[in-house]
């Protein structure tokens, strides 16, 4: 993997010619490349073809894109592509329709509420753990996959869906390409026209709403039955607007989508790479170890107990700096706007990359390190807000933050503490940036993560 490895600033090329080359490493590495632009400028410019973007790597500039001028910026053209598949979601819609639907969902993941979910995960942790076995392999980022939707179906739609992973996590991943390789390419066919990709990105999409569909179909049953479960879902299947409507089908059918999908993918992806790490780091693996034994003497964790676990919060923002699920947050600026005192036009796809921002050297020393320590000593609060930013910032953060990283803390607590994971390879995993961070050490050096679990 490419990515451990000190900033080697070359300076920006310029040129036609130069630009080809730039696009080509973009498409085939954008890790790398971004990374490459980030060290040699906080604002790095790239035009290719059309195309403008700049690239935005110091935590003022990206406080005032996210914080200060966000309303001249919507989201950018890559997560549009996603339409399909996320419709007018929390995660794309924009304007007064996002503000109400952010309101209405808001109270189902307040922390009080949200802590109310940690029995549910923690059983559902011990019936995946239920089928390991001492020493034998297993991939356990699709372990995770499924860990991940069985929490949110149970958490937030009441009821299981564990058993569609495989279905989600295939045309999740068919979804994905085709808006890597859409927003890569220099040109696209139009939408009217049925090019082989585009039709396998309606298939996945179609296979998608039928998993959704069934769950809006469960639940309107479980509603009708007169004691339905108090969960998300049904906070908004309950909800009306000022005129006393409720949300319509489609409306209830691209939150539920976003919700499932942005509410598994990039907590299986923390929990995967923090188990990948940790195997690499037996010290940090040994002191946390210690910590969860000590603190849970035997128990089963529970929602209090993460409180009292400050190595394991340590470990999870260590793991979230290193490999942020969420690796490029995009912005269209739809008017100007200006940075340092430079005017920037509208139309311009702002990149805000947090793998860039977290391996920087200024805010993070020795950034390929994996050190949990750098969380516990003050030095963490001593540096600029926004150079730590993996569920994004002001306010289109991630509503599902308390949720998640409850979550990832409660599912490492009831692993680890029955368990070690080994990964027989030595050589580093690769990463596989989809639209999240995904690792690429499954069967074959594919999707996944191979690991062999053994019993404490
Ligand atoms: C480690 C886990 C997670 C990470 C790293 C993460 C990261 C992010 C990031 C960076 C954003 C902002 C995107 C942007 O500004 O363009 C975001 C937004 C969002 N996330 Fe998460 N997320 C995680 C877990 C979750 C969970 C568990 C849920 C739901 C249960 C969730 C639901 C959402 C939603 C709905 C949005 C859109 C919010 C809005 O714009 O109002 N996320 N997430």
């Amino acid at each position: 993997m490419a990515v451990m490895r000190e900033p080697a600033p070359r300076p920006l090329p310029t040129g036609p010619l130069a630009w080809m080359s730039v696009y080509r490493d973009l498409a085939n590495q954008p890790l790398d490349t971004f990374f490459r632009f980030g060290a040699v400028s906080d604002r790095a410019l790239l035009n290719i073809g059309t195309r403008r973007m700049l690239l935005v790597s110091h935590p003022d500039d990206i406080t005032e894109v996210l914080v200060n001028q966000n309303r001249r910026f919507r989201k950018g053209r890559a997560l549009r592509l996603m339409h399909r598949v996320l419709g007018d979601g929390l995660l794309t819609s924009e304007g007064d329709l996002w503000r109400r639907q952010r309101r209405l969902a808001q109270p189902a993941f307040h922390r009080q509420r949200v802590s109310q979910y940690g029995a549910a995960i923690v059983e559902l942790t011990q019936t995946l753990l239920a089928e390991w076995e001492d020493g034998v392999e297993r991939d356990v980022a699709r372990d995770m996959t499924r860990l991940g939707l069985s929490v949110a179906g149970a958490c937030l739609f009441g009821m299981e869906v564990g058993h569609q992973a495989d279905v989600v996590r295939t045309n999740l991943t068919a979804a994905m390409r085709y808006g890597n390789r859409t927003i890569k390419a220099l040109w696209a066919p139009p939408r009217w026209l049925p090019s082989p990709g585009r039709q396998r990105y309606e298939r996945a999409a179609a296979n998608l709403d039928a998993v959704v569909f069934d769950i809006i179909e469960r639940r309107r049953r479980a509603q009708d039955s007169g004691s339905p479960p108090q969960d998300l879902l049904g906070l908004l299947m309950e909800a009306r607007d000022e005129e006393g409507r409720p949300m319509t089908d489609q409306q209830l059918r691209d939150e539920s989508m976003t919700l499932l999908l942005a509410g598994h993918e990039t907590s299986a992806n923390a929990l995967s790479w923090t188990f990948y790490l940790l195997d690499r780091h037996p010290a940090a693996a040994a002191r946390l170890e210690e910590e969860l034994a000590e603190t849970l003497r035997g128990h089963a964790p529970t929602s209090d107990d993460v409180a009292r676990l400050s190595y394991l919060a340590a470990v999870v923002s260590e793991s979230l700096r290193l490999y942020p699920p969420v690796w490029l947050m995009v912005r269209e600026s739809q008017l100007a706007f200006q940075l340092g005192g430079e005017e920037y036009p509208p139309g311009l796809q702002v990149l805000i990359s947090p793998f860039v921002v977290h391996h920087d050297a200024r805010w993070h020393p020795e950034p390929e390190q994996f050190r949990p320590e750098r969380w516990l000593n003050d030095s963490a609060r001593l540096r600029p807000a926004l150079s730590y930013l993996p569920f994004g910032a002001g306010s289109r953060l991630c509503i599902g933050r308390p949720f998640a990283l409850l979550e990832i803390s409660l599912v490492l607590a009831a692993v680890l503490s029955r368990w070690r994971l080994e990964r027989a390879a030595v050589a580093p995993v690769g990463v596989d940036p989809l639209i999240t961070l995904r690792p690429r050490g499954g069967p074959g050096g594919r999707d996944g993560l191979l690991m062999t679990p053994r019993r404490r």
